[in-house]
């Protein structure tokens, strides 16, 4: 049905355009209660067998939504009530800007991918803020995910990295630090351990700092050399990180300049967690995100290593009832393993 829908109105209209009535439709059902609760009891995973804990957080089940959806915290109560066991908010700059110019996000149907550009579009850190307070104390897991402000040079960036933190680990579940998005000059080149030391170092004090100990991951790249992926890991090991998040988009395509997501993408993805967990054990929390599409893509995430899992491209293609599709499945994928909770699926992979 949706994908009828897909095929016959949506793919007339631009990527953008339909991303932005989206979020729109989503930030005022967040408003009406309502509608939300209805939603939440309908197509919220309940099944107590889903729940997990990672870093000292409960989520209520394993599959949640990847950062670059909500980039403004405008909508995460409906995305969860829709089904996303947690949002990741943002990329959030520590001063607003306006990304790239459009047109920035492009489908490759065929490939079931999207191609963007965005450059971290936000109002920035202070209106994040703002929207962030309203949902503290929901339940509703928020990831925040920050990245660097387009015009701060280099050498400035832990500061503004700090900057965002300041404001937001208070109002987190756990905190992000992005240096993988490939659409602004130079991010990845904080990726190199020298660079990533410092700034890592400076968000922990931050965000280890606030009074609830807000959980801190780094995002990497695809595109990492595999000695680069176990630096980043050794370097989140002698830090005292929480977790990594792997991967975001990569650019290594043919095409549109900008990140490729989904189905392209699944392969490396699920070579950078193999990788990951090989080198980092059960010390730190694996966060997989990168062409998942399906229960199938979930349950190997998670007997991979994976603690959580994420989407984003699979649910532009496969429409509102896609992660509610996916717990229901993995509800039963449980059941037919004879295994009582997904924390026992995770226990298989260590
Ligand atoms: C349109 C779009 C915007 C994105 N924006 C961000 C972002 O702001 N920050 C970020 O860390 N990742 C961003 N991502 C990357 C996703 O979070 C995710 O890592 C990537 O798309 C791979 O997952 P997928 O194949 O399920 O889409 C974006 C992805 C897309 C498609």
């Amino acid at each position: 049905m949706y994908r009828l829908f897909f095929t016959l109105v949506l793919r007339r209209f631009d990527a953008e355009s339909v991303h932005h009535a989206t979020v729109r439709a989503l930030a005022v059902l967040s408003a009406l209660p309502f509608a939300k609760r209805l939603l939440h009891r309908w197509l919220a995973p309940h099944d107590p067998a889903l729940r997990v804990s990672a870093f000292g957080v409960h989520f209520p089940g394993p599959f949640g939504l990847a950062a670059g959806f909500d980039k403004d915290a405008a909508c995460a109560e409906a995305i969860s009530a829709l089904g996303f066991g947690h949002v990741e908010v943002g990329t959030i700059t520590a001063h607003a800007q306006p990304g790239n110019p459009r047109p920035r996000l492009f489908r490759r149907v065929g490939q079931a991918a999207i191609v963007n550009r965005m450059g971290f579009n936000n109002h920035g850190a202070a209106a994040a803020e703002r929207r962030l307070r309203r949902t503290r104390g929901l339940p509703v897991v928020v990831g925040v995910n920050i990245g660097k402000t387009k015009v701060v040079p280099e050498s400035d960036a832990a500061a503004d990295y700090v900057a965002s933190a300041r404001r937001l680990a208070p109002l987190a579940d756990y905190l992000v630090v992005n240096v993988s998005s490939p659409n602004t000059p130079g991010l990845r080149n904080l990726q190199a351990v020298e660079l990533l030391r410092p700034l890592l170092s400076a968000v922990k004090e931050v965000a280890h700092g606030t009074p609830r100990r807000t959980p801190l991951l780094v995002k990497i790249a695809p595109d990492l050399a595999d000695e680069d992926v176990d630096a980043v890991a050794d370097l989140a090991l002698e830090l005292g990180l929480d977790g990594i998040i792997a991967t975001n988009t990569t650019i290594r395509h043919d095409g549109e300049q900008g990140g490729l997501s989904g189905r392209p993408l699944k392969a490396r993805s699920l070579a950078v967690l193999r990788r990951l967990r090989a080198r980092v054990g059960d010390r730190l929390t694996l966060v997989s995100v990168g062409g998942v599409e399906d229960v199938d893509d979930v349950w190997e995430r998670l007997l991979a290593g994976a603690t959580l899992v994420q989407g984003y491209t699979g649910w532009i293609y496969n429409g509102p009832f896609w992660p509610s599709r996916i717990n229901r499945q993995l509800s039963r994928r449980l059941r037919r393993h004879g295994m009582k909770s997904i924390t026992e699926a995770i226990a298989r992979s260590a």
